[in-house]
């Protein structure tokens, strides 16, 4: 995993020469892409919560200087912020709120078919628009008031041990730009799609909510490098890419598959193996690919129990 995340992470940063992206014959690859979770060995591209991400020669908003621009302010808008307080309004343009509605429509009909019960009871429970991108504000104080979660705006690439301590705090770092409207189903960061449709909907879960913080208490207590990297690897396996059994059939709750509909016609294609934390703490994984392994539980009951155990007696 090493290399080829370095690789990556490399390719991010302004000084990288080539990229990795340029591999890619398959934009719907890489649109779930979290790269908060594999970023720490590119300590350049990510020194704490206000980095800002330079955008790489092969992003697909690189020569759009409007774009570019909007990004920029947007970006401004983390930077200026203050923890606790109200997170002003993004600039969205009537494009990117078309991207917005192009992504709903591929994922509405796939959340039915591959969405667990859980998620989609959270879907409905935060009546998110459909025609507009929300803006973080209301997204947050509607997540906040059924879990108690909120999410704070930061410019692009954190830290994992930045972001996965926030959790502890009941705080979501939410990215708030949105991919480039010449490719509403493919971005090659973490953007508002991934953070709302994702991550604020399966917050809205009381046992979600738990779970990530749990995860953020446990990385509180972890000290050694290689102890940080096996909590990630079991928050990318469940939060990130959990799958699980419903009346028989395998169902998502993973954030990063739920905000792809690539990914959730991909995930019935992996390797799924028992809902064994100790073995997907040391299972390494390639971010720019569809997973080929996954960890899936025999139910929701299953997985809440067995993560929130090894979470708690994480050491
Ligand atoms: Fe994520």
């Amino acid at each position: 995993m090493a290399g080829s995340l370095y690789t990556f992470c490399k390719a991010m940063s302004p000084e990288s020469g080539e990229s990795a992206m340029t591999n890619q014959t398959e934009p719907l690859l890489l649109d779930h892409v979290d790269m908060r979770m594999v970023a720490g060995e590119a300590g350049e591209a990510t020194a704490d919560r206000n980095s800002i991400v330079q955008l790489d020669p092969d992003h697909p908003g690189f020569r759009d200087e409007e774009y570019r621009a909007r990004r920029n302010r947007i970006a401004q808008i983390a930077l200026e912020y203050e923890p606790g307080a109200p997170v002003p309004e993004a600039p969205y343009t009537p494009e990117e709120h078309g991207v917005w509605r192009a992504v709903w429509e591929a994922l509405a009909p796939a959340h039915q078919l591959h969405a667990c019960a859980e998620y989609l009871v959270c879907i409905s429970r935060l009546e998110l628009p459909r025609e507009r991108i929300p803006q973080m504000r209301e997204v947050s104080e509607r997540v906040e008031a059924l879990s108690g979660f909120r999410l704070e705006p930061v410019a692009g690439l954190v830290e994992p041990r930045v972001f996965l301590e926030s959790l502890a705090n009941g705080v979501f770092l939410s990215t708030q730009y949105i991919r480039h409207h010449s490719t509403p189903l493919y971005t090659p960061e973490p953007d508002v799609v991934h953070e709302i449709v994702g991550h604020a909907v399966t917050l809205a879960s009381e046992r979600f909510a738990q779970l990530n913080r749990l995860v953020g208490q446990a990385v509180r207590r972890t000290s050694s490098a290689e102890a940080l990297k096996r909590l990630a690897r079991v928050y990318w396996f469940t939060i990130e890419f959990g799958v699980l059994r419903e009346h028989g059939e395998v169902k998502a709750y993973g954030t990063g598959l739920l905000s792809s509909a690539g990914e959730l016609e991909a995930m019935h294609k992996a390797e799924l193996r028992p809902f064994d934390l100790e073995a997907a703490s040391r299972q390494e994984y390639d971010p720019t690919q569809y997973q080929p392994v996954l960890f899936c539980a025999d139910s929701i009951d299953a997985m809440y129990q067995r993560l929130r155990d090894f979470l708690v007696n994480w050491d």
